[in-house]
């Protein structure tokens, strides 16, 4: 059932080019319309929404600050992201105009079940992402959005988050067709974007793997690891981060590239472990041109750096010790391809220490206490 794999683990992260395919199928008629059958919230309701609140945990919250990105640019909603554990003992602003969206892999933490109950308390319509069809979140939800990765049974998501960031972009997409903010060639063109992922997925997975491998296999003696990123490349440094916690039980810290001067960069010493996830240079040329000035900033204390860029990218082999590098992809489709290598990396260097990858120390699947 491992499909030949050493690990549920090493397997779900070869399934994820097909739980993004899987997660997009169906979803666009003929005329490159996105219908989502399941979305039943009354029309005028979706489009009289003022604000969308994400509820999550863990690495299902870092899907959502991807989608926080993709949903306010294209939809001009504002969008708030909140662990659901905090969510519900402060005093949120819910009303009937807000939305909030569930992210689940599972639909069983008892965390984000009891968010979902408080937002609803007050009002708010509730649409749950989950991959787990019929589990409790989608049932007390008022409509759901299932990702289609498959079964995700080692404890540390993979499939699930990148099936998650589809989902969200879907929900995005399909807002922005019904409240008329963008066009229609506009939505098709995004949806063709998105469906060529797959393929970017596999050929990291064919073609860079075994360097990533051999950088983890080189590094199992590391004790901390930071990672940095901006935009979008921000939730994908924590998801890298908690990743390696989780598998590989060291120090990892995901950081906001920006944040480095204002204290993290006192971390910096000679022969640091940093990853720094580079935004694609076309169309967001400052974005690119600050996180490089950061990869020297560390680089030039000491660290050892590990960029992560996108394919043609040669500015950053200056102030690299290793790059590696991801097919080009528009800005808020790279999280679907810069998480992968941190997966890997966080995977095999738990495998060189002789940790168990499937079920590591202290963890379950599904976190059904509060
Ligand atoms: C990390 C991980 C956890 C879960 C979190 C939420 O690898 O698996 O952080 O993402 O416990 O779980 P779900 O998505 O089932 O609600």
């Amino acid at each position: 059932e491992k499909g030949g794999f050493p690990s549920f683990m090493d397997k779900e992260i070869h399934d994820q080019p097909q739980a993004v395919a899987d997660t997009l199928l169906g979803r666009m008629d003929p005329s490159g319309r996105l219908v989502l059958d399941e979305m039943r919230i009354d029309e005028s309701l979706l489009k009289s929404i003022d604000k969308i609140i994400v509820i999550a945990c863990g690495t299902a919250a870092y899907a959502g600050q991807v989608a926080k990105y993709a949903i306010e640019h294209w939809c001009r909603i504002p969008v708030e992201v909140e662990l659901a554990h905090e969510f519900r003992y402060r005093d949120p602003i819910v009303t009937e105009k807000t939305l909030v969206v569930a992210i689940s892999q599972s639909g069983e933490t008892m965390d984000t079940i009891m968010a979902v109950r408080h937002a609803r308390q007050q009002g708010a319509k509730v649409i749950a992402i989950c991959n787990t069809f019929g589990s409790t979140i989608p049932r007390e939800s008022d409509a759901a959005l299932y990702t289609h990765a498959g079964p995700e049974i080692a404890v540390a998501s993979t499939k699930a988050f990148l099936s998650q960031i589809v989902a969200c972009y879907l929900l995005g997409l399909y807002l922005a067709q019904l409240r008329g903010n963008k066009f229609q060639d506009e939505i098709r063109m995004i949806l063709g974007e998105l469906q060529q992922i797959p393929a970017k997925i596999q050929r990291i997975l064919d073609e860079t793997a075994q360097q990533v491998t051999d950088l983890a296999i080189a590094q199992k003696d590391t004790e901390s690891v930071l990672f940095l990123g901006r935009h979008v490349g921000y939730p994908v440094a924590m998801e890298g981060a908690l990743k390696l916690k989780e598998l590989a039980y060291i120090h990892a810290e995901g950081f906001a590239a920006g944040e480095l001067k204002h204290g993290p960069i006192a971390l910096i010493d000679e022969g640091k472990l940093v990853f720094i996830v580079v935004p694609s240079k076309r169309g967001r040329d400052s974005l690119h041109a600050k996180v490089v000035s950061n990869i020297q900033e560390v680089r030039a204390r000491g660290a050892r750096t590990v960029v992560i860029a996108e394919e043609g990218d040669e500015e950053v082999r200056a102030y690299a010790s290793d790059v590696i590098y991801v097919p080009a992809s528009p800005t808020l489709m790279a999280p679907l391809l810069t998480t992968v290598p941190l997966q890997i990396f966080a995977m095999e260097l738990a495998t060189v220490k002789g940790l168990d990858v499937d079920q590591p120390r202290n963890l379950a699947k599904s976190v059904t206490v509060e």
